[in-house]
């Protein structure tokens, strides 16, 4: 049932990464629940509609909670459900939305469903929850075929008998935790089923559908090897770079275990489960799949209201290339009557603080370390960051915010080795260094310990000496800083309404520019390194200082149209 508004159409949703957000009950570094809802009026004083939180769900936390062993509660380490309801009052006081985020791809391997599993025969109702096959070779001791984890080494791990002798194989996409379910099994959809309803019962506003592309495989589970190029993390179509592909190439080769036809299916029927609801509750595709336009099959009229745009996220500071993603992101949503989204930093990617002034190619997933070639040079990431920030915020459709940005927080390199954690990081041995340099627990007060992450000084992973000036409490009030851009930019986008507005090309400006006016807004971002000459206009927003009727390089400015 919707009454009309549709919010998500044009909302700007705050991505919340729980162990990071901040250490409410104070025990052990680790952001939780209660943490949350002490701190959302500084997201209200932002100005975000909505906030979509990471899993916090009951979970061993071998891939940061992205391994549910119990869909339905909360992780000890996060609080109780009651910590769950307080903070989902608070959330909707403040007149917020909340998502939170369904993972069904895959449980964790301490689920009771695959504990069941394991303890029960081969052929069994309980195995067939999940994707066990024997395996090859003469004695089975080969894999059933050759598929990759995403995260490095095969996508198969052996079971062994309570007698110690080998057995059958399972599927897991992601890590040897996290085995993939059986979503031919109608046992399995009743279940989420049941899962969405309990959470939509609680309260919440939609769910970010992790791995949303993932959930069905080609019969027979044939072999496959993907193009050298197509090294992403969230196991992309194609390598996405460095061209955007153009939603005519709808034939781009699909991975038997990627967007499959017949995934399609269990979102229309979650479309309705949904629509038992009033409020206009939502559903997000985390799906990585180009072109656009077969993206775009995630959110027709009957299945998703969103999908992440990361074929934007991929997207170089380059503005030939920003003005083609644009009018593909444009033309594949419009076509089935969705917003376009918009991001350009998660909890999967390099920040873009950092991801914007690499100069080394830097596969998806792979993160950066201290042996990374290419590392950024920090004042032009952060300059070219809230440039970029500053051209998505004026797009119409929906942006996604991911925590800390708002501070301009850069990537953590220096990370010690013994600090890291991301399966990446194990299961390639070191080799790709993973996620975790995004993910480092985020600064409020630059005199506080724990930069006022939580009372104890503590943080799951170390916090960089030099993140004094990034604290929210050292750049509140601050003309010109990151913080006060954001909010800036959110104020003016909200009384322009240019989330539901259009982009009209501006021509004439060379081909470093991307220059559009949006309704009462005239945007023109300056992606190269030249000056441009600035038509006569009301300066609403720059992201830099301005010369004298002057645009510099690296920088977006807002004027009234
Ligand atoms: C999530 C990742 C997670 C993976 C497996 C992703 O797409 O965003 O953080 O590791 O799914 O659940």
């Amino acid at each position: 049932m919707t009454n009309g508004n549709e919010w998500w159409r044009s909302a700007v949703i705050y991505q919340i990464y729980p162990r990071s957000f901040s250490d409410g009950m104070g025990d052990d570094g680790l952001g939780d629940l209660a943490g949350i809802t002490e701190r959302l009026p500084a997201l209200v004083e932002l100005g975000v509609d909505a906030v979509w939180l990471s899993p916090f769900y009951t979970s061993p936390q071998k891939d940061a909670g992205y391994d549910v062993a119990d869909y339905c509660d909360v992780d000890p380490i996060f609080g109780t459900l009651a910590d769950f309801d307080a903070m989902e009052k608070r959330v909707h006081e403040l007149g917020l939305r909340l998502i939170v985020d369904l993972v069904p791809n895959h449980t964790s391997d301490q689920h009771r469903w695959f504990q069941e599993a394991l303890a029960s025969a081969e052929g069994s109702q309980e195995r067939a929850r999940y994707m066990f096959r024997d395996g090859t070779g003469d004695t089975g001791e080969l894999p059933p075929n050759n598929w990759d984890s995403v995260f490095g080494g095969p996508a198969w791990t052996r079971t062994i008998h309570p007698d110690g002798t080998p057995g059958q194989w399972y599927l897991h996409l992601f890590d040897t935790s996290q085995p993939d379910l059986d979503w031919e099994n109608p046992w399995v959809r009743e279940q989420f089923r049941d899962i969405l309803r309990f959470w939509l019962d609680r309260g919440v506003d939609g769910f970010r559908v992790d791995v949303a592309h993932g959930l069905i495989k080609a019969a027979g589970l044939p072999d496959y090897t993907p193009p050298a190029s197509g090294g992403s993390m969230g196991g992309g179509i194609v390598g996405l770079e460095p061209e955007i592909v153009a939603n005519a190439e709808l034939d781009t080769p699909t991975p038997p275990y990627w967007a499959q036809e017949r995934v399609h299916e269990i979102y229309r029927d979650w479309h309705s489960v949904l629509e038992e609801y009033d409020g206009e509750r939502v559903l997000c595709a985390e799906a990585w799949v180009e072109p656009l336009a077969k993206l775009a099959r995630w959110v027709r009229p009957d299945e998703m209201q969103q999908a992440f745009n990361f074929s934007y996220l991929e997207t170089p500071w380059e503005a030939p290339a920003m003005r083609k993603v644009i009018d593909l992101s444009l033309e594949a949503f419009t076509s089935v009557g969705a917003p376009s989204t918009w991001v350009l930093s998660n909890h999967d990617v390099v920040r873009h603080a950092s991801r914007l002034a690499l100069t080394a190619e830097n596969p998806q997933g792979h993160g950066i370390g201290p042996k990374s070639p290419g590392k950024p040079v920090r004042e032009l990431g952060l300059r070219r960051a809230r440039a970029a920030t500053a051209l998505m915020l004026a797009l119409p459709g929906s942006a996604y915010l991911y925590q800390g940005e708002e501070l301009g927080l850069p990537e953590v390199i220096d990370l010690p080795d013994e600090s890291r954690q991301d399966p990446t990081w194990f299961r390639t041995n070191g080799e790709r260094y993973g996620r975790d340099g995004c993910r480092v627990p985020i600064p409020w007060e630059a005199e506080a310990p724990s930069y006022g992450f939580g009372p104890t000084g503590k943080s799951w992973l170390p916090q960089p000496a030099d993140w004094e000036p990034y604290a929210r409490d050292a750049q509140r009030g601050v003309a010109g800083s990151t913080l006060e851009m954001y909010r800036l930019a959110l104020a003016i986008r909200t009384q322009h309404d240019l989330g539901m507005g259009g982009a009209e090309w501006l021509p004439g400006y060379g081909d470093d520019v991307v220059a559009f006016r949006n309704g009462g807004v005239t945007v023109i971002a300056n992606t190269g390194e030249a000056v441009v000459e600035l038509p006569i206009g009301q300066v609403l927003l720059a992201s830099e200082p301005l010369g004298d009727g002057i645009l510099p390089g690296d920088t977006t400015v807002w004027l009234r149209s």
